[in-house]
């Protein structure tokens, strides 16, 4: 379990120096505000998956606390999680995310209603979600989307869809980049 961390933490750790252009000799890149909620949700999600919940819950209080940032500690996330503005963001239980996504500030990833508690997103690999977008209830998202800033997503977007507007509705498609 351990090592399956330090793997995620690596595969972000990557995608964020490459990101934002820079190197690891730069300065502490891991304290910095960009990578930092990421690392303490990594380390949450641990303590959660050995059955330490209240330390994860500490964590992923420190990170609402400091970062305004609120990803729950149970959240299924592979790899590559790459957060350029970690404030508002909010990413329940339930959600599972893919691979070498990017979620930009005050985006909302969730349940629909209180009736639906178990009924969140799924979101497919390499998707990037736009700035204020919420993404509620059973809905998948899929490999290579886009998801434009303040979307309102209630239905499935497509691979390789870019979806905008409220409720958001799939506008075309993105080019292949695979
Ligand atoms: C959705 C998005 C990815 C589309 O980019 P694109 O593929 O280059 O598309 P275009 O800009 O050519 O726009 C295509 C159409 O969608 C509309 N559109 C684009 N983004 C929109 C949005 N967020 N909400 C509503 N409509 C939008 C455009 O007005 C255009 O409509 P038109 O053809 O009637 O003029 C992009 O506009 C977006 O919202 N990116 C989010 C960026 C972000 O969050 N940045 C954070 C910086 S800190």
């Amino acid at each position: 379990m351990m090592i399956q961390t330090i793997l995620l933490l690596e595969q972000d750790l990557v995608k964020f120096l490459d990101r934002d252009n820079l190197n690891l000799k730069d300065s502490l890149q891991l304290l910095n505000p960009r990578f930092l909620p990421v690392f303490i949700f990594r380390i949450s999600n641990a303590f959660y998956r050995h059955n330490l919940g209240f330390i994860a819950k500490l964590l992923a209080l420190k990170n609402q606390i400091i970062f305004g940032c609120d990803i729950a500690r149970g959240a299924r996330i592979s790899g590559g999680l790459y957060l350029p503005h970690p404030n508002g963001i909010v990413i329940g239980e339930h959600v599972r995310i893919g691979r070498n996504c990017i979620i930009h500030q005050g985006v909302t990833l969730g349940a629909r209603g209180e009736d639906h508690e178990f009924a969140n997103p799924t979101v497919g690999h390499e998707v990037e979600i736009g700035t204020g977008a919420k993404i509620l209830g059973f809905v998948r998202i899929g490999d290579y989307a886009r998801v434009g800033a303040n979307a309102v997503v209630l239905h499935d977007v497509p691979d390789y869809g870019i979806a905008v507007g409220i409720p958001a509705k799939t506008i075309g498609l993105r080019p292949n980049i695979t």
